[in-house]
């Protein structure tokens, strides 16, 4: 992206998931970072003239015969750096001191005492607890630098070199572990690097909004709105850059959550004011869905169902030049771009035909998950779709197993509804990873008032999740099960049983489709 005003931090990657943690804790204290490959060179990081440069963790020993090695250069270019964990045995082998394998490794929380002044520690107690994960230690370090702490186990736990601007810890300040660790991240950003906590969310879209108007100039822009966070937010932060230039298309399924179509009709027409199309295309969706009960099957008809609608309203739209996505940072960090710019790639967008090749904008590429949310909020759309959990594309053909009718599309939406609103009421909605209901394709004997029934379950899924890789399945209170299984029955026409899926995933997924 373009570097926002206050400049950028740039994490070298030296190992995993320590780098988006250290991205998220700068960013956090309000200076934007960014990870980089740790193939980066000193040139290619002079060019982007960062305010700082921290130098990751990793599982690596700087003896080992594939260690993670970064170009030395980096430590001369005169900018301020950090090194944390791996990245400070990186900053002390490289300049001199030692690194030996001392036979105390330290896992986990640490006591650390202060031995002298500095930048990076000041102000905080003499002794603290810091968060250890290494084999190897510093024990002495290189020429100029000051050790301002140490623990048992490594003598140099904390050093710096103040005048050539270089600073190392042996230990973790990303994690939580490190009660502290969020004051030594400022010291750094804010001491070291001279860096002001200026990026804030309403920087954010400031910045955002001026790209977005430098990319656009006065060409028409179409977006895609599912109701979901990501694009809703992206059509938000674009409206507020072009107005009128834009247009949502907002292809409407109809196997959405209840009351999601009213709501992303209300909040966009009403609110905000945008040009939306609101295509209502559930009897075309359930007619091509007629008799199919395959669950890739039905995958496939909706996409596909989905693009051709998409290509038929957008082709309305004339000269659009260019098509909001609203992708994120993880997505670009995990496709191993990081540092590229694919703003102006040619993109052939979710299956778009060759002859409709737009302009991507990407105002989200920059941020993570709950950053987004912020700029939401910012941007005045409601919490309902700001937190709104996660919801598969296919939507709701994918919860309904089996065939997927009319009858049976109404009795999800209103059973699931009320899942999701006893759980937003026992105040658990937003802890919750997802929460929702299945109806399975077996029908069982029940009896309601003076008669037999045969009629579905309902199979209520709510599991906790980080990023839906792995779930397992949420405690819910049984106040809470009580209430959906009794509103379930009272209010839904054709459900006489329902039941709680504890499984966790693996080996079970989260959708059951
Ligand atoms: P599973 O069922 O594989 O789901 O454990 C993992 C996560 O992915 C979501 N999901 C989808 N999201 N389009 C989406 O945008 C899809 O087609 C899709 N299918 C599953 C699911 O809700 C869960 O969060």
């Amino acid at each position: 992206m373009t570097d926002p005003k206050g400049g950028t931090v740039l994490v070298v990657d030296l190992g995993a998931q320590y780098a988006q943690l250290i991205a998220r804790r700068v960013r956090e204290a309000h200076v934007y970072s960014e990870i980089v490959p740790r193939s980066i060179t000193a040139e290619e990081i002079r060019d982007r003239v960062p305010i700082g440069v921290i130098l990751s963790g990793g599982p690596a020993s700087v003896y080992a015969d594939d260690a993670y090695e970064i170009d030395e250069g980096i430590l001369e270019l005169g900018v301020p750096i950090f090194g944390i964990c791996y990245g400070h045995q990186v900053i002390a082998h490289s300049l001199g001191g030692t690194v030996a394998r001392t036979g105390t490794a330290e896992y986990g929380r640490t006591d650390m005492v202060g031995i002298g002044p500095g930048v990076l520690l000041e102000g905080l107690p003499e002794r603290q607890s810091v968060w250890m994960s290494h084999g190897d230690s510093v024990t002495a370090a290189p020429e100029g630098f000051t050790v301002t702490a140490s623990t048992e186990g490594s003598p140099v736990a904390a050093m710096e070199n103040r005048s050539a601007g270089i600073y190392g810890v042996q230990f973790h300040p990303e994690v939580a572990h490190t009660p502290r660790g969020d004051e030594i991240f400022k010291h750094f950003l804010y001491e070291a690097c001279g860096a002001p906590p200026s990026w804030t969310r309403h920087s954010i879209i400031e910045d955002s909004v001026a790209a977005v108007r430098s990319q656009v100039g006065d060409s028409q822009v179409i977006c895609g709105l599912s109701g979901g966070v990501d694009s809703s937010v992206a059509a938000a932060l674009v409206h507020e850059a072009i107005g009128d230039q834009l247009t949502c298309i907002f292809v409407d399924h109809g196997l959405l959550r209840a009351g999601e179509g009213v709501q992303v009709e209300e909040t966009f027409r009403s609110h905000f004011d945008i040009n939306l199309i609101h295509v209502k295309a559930q009897d075309r969706f359930l007619e091509a869905l007629a008799g199919v009960a395959d669950p890739e099957a039905k995958r496939k008809i909706i996409g596909e169902l989905f693009i051709r609608v998409f290509e038929e309203v957008a082709a309305e739209v004339s000269g659009a030049k260019f098509l909001v996505q609203g992708t994120l940072y993880p997505d670009v960090i995990e496709s191993g771009t990081g540092t590229a710019a694919k703003i102006k790639t040619h993109h052939n967008v979710g299956g778009l035909p060759d002859d409709m090749v737009f302009d991507l904008i990407e105002p989200l590429r920059d941020l993570f998950k709950d950053e987004v949310r912020a700029v939401g909020e910012e941007l005045g759309l409601p919490a309902e779709i700001v937190w709104r959990q996660p919801f598969p594309g296919p939507g709701l053909a994918v919860r309904i197993i089996g065939d997927v009718t009319l009858e049976r599309l109404e009795i999800l939406r209103a059973a699931d509804g009320i899942v999701v609103d006893e759980i937003r009421k026992a105040g658990l909605y937003e802890e919750i990873w997802q929460s929702f209901g299945v109806l399975p394709a077996i029908r069982s004997v029940g009896v309601q008032g003076d008669g037999r029934t045969y009629a579905y379950p309902l199979i209520v899924r709510a599991v906790m999740s980080e990023d839906a890789m792995t779930a397992d399945w949420a405690r819910l209170p049984y106040e809470v099960m009580e209430s959906i299984s009794s509103r379930v029955m009272n209010e839904v026409q054709g459900i006489n049983r329902v039941a709680y899926d504890i499984s966790s995933k693996p080996p079970s997924t989260i959708e059951w489709e």
